[in-house]
């Protein structure tokens, strides 16, 4: 079943940075896309330290966009790996970048060409879900649409969210208490999330859900961030 899946058009700064006319705001951080991933996703949901139980860990994300937060996640928990544990991404995503636009988007992270080439290679948007394998028991699902109409269905027991949609003054959708609500819904008792957000409205949403929330230390010149607690 082919459908119709709208795909997004980036414009490119300093060649490889990708950018939402759309939604006026870059994909990742201008000074260093792979270090807010560790700062503020990996390190804000205390991974890998969390990674240490032979288990099942479920992670999911609001927004794909170049994957890179995916990419940067699993090269962790591959030099991390306990050899039985099995790692699940769940990421949905309301307009898919090409396999171009995947592969210059994450070509200046030479240690993660082997993972993106296999992300681009097993890449398609046919369908209305992607489940991708990766070495070390990762299990990689892209679900395409609007996360407000998806989550709710998600049948899934998130031990650590990556709340990383467009800047929520231009990407508001992705931030609502609704959903919100329905991302604490989904996660486990004693599961976290993480943001680069501070914005006023996305910390009641999340608190009013019922996260006990923290403030961080935030990733490059942002003084802080928002983690929390079901
Ligand atoms: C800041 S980017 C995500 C960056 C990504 N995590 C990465 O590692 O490259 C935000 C993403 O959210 C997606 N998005 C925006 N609104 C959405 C919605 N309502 N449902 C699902 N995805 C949405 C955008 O298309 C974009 O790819």
């Amino acid at each position: 079943m082919t459908q119709n899946i709208e795909q997004a058009n980036p414009r490119w700064i300093d060649y490889n940075i990708p950018r939402s006319d759309r939604f006026s705001d870059t994909y990742y951080s201008k000074i260093d896309g792979q270090g807010e991933t560790d700062h503020v996703f990996i390190n804000g949901n205390n991974l890998p330290h969390r990674w240490s139980q032979p288990d099942h860990f479920t992670i999911a994300e609001l927004g794909f966009g170049t994957g890179l937060n995916f990419l940067e996640t699993a090269r962790q928990w591959s030099m991390t790996w306990q050899q039985v544990a099995t790692l699940q991404f769940i990421s949905f995503e309301l307009l898919p970048l090409n396999t171009d636009d995947i592969r210059r988007a994450n070509s200046r992270w030479t240690d993660l060409q082997p993972l993106t080439e296999h992300l681009c290679q097993n890449w398609s948007i046919d369908h209305p879900g992607l489940h991708i394998k990766f070495p070390c028991n990762i299990q990689l699902d892209v679900i395409f649409g609007d996360a407000n109409m998806l989550l709710p269905n998600l049948n899934a027991n998130v031990d650590a969210w990556y709340l990383d949609g467009f800047s929520p003054s231009k990407n508001p959708e992705l931030w609502n208490k609704n959903l919100m609500d329905d991302v604490y819904n989904a996660t486990k008792s004693g599961g976290t999330f993480a943001t680069y957000s501070v914005a006023g409205y996305v910390r009641r949403n999340l608190q009013s859900a019922g996260f006990t929330i923290n403030r961080a230390k935030g990733f490059g010149t942002k003084r802080e961030m928002l983690i929390g607690q079901k």
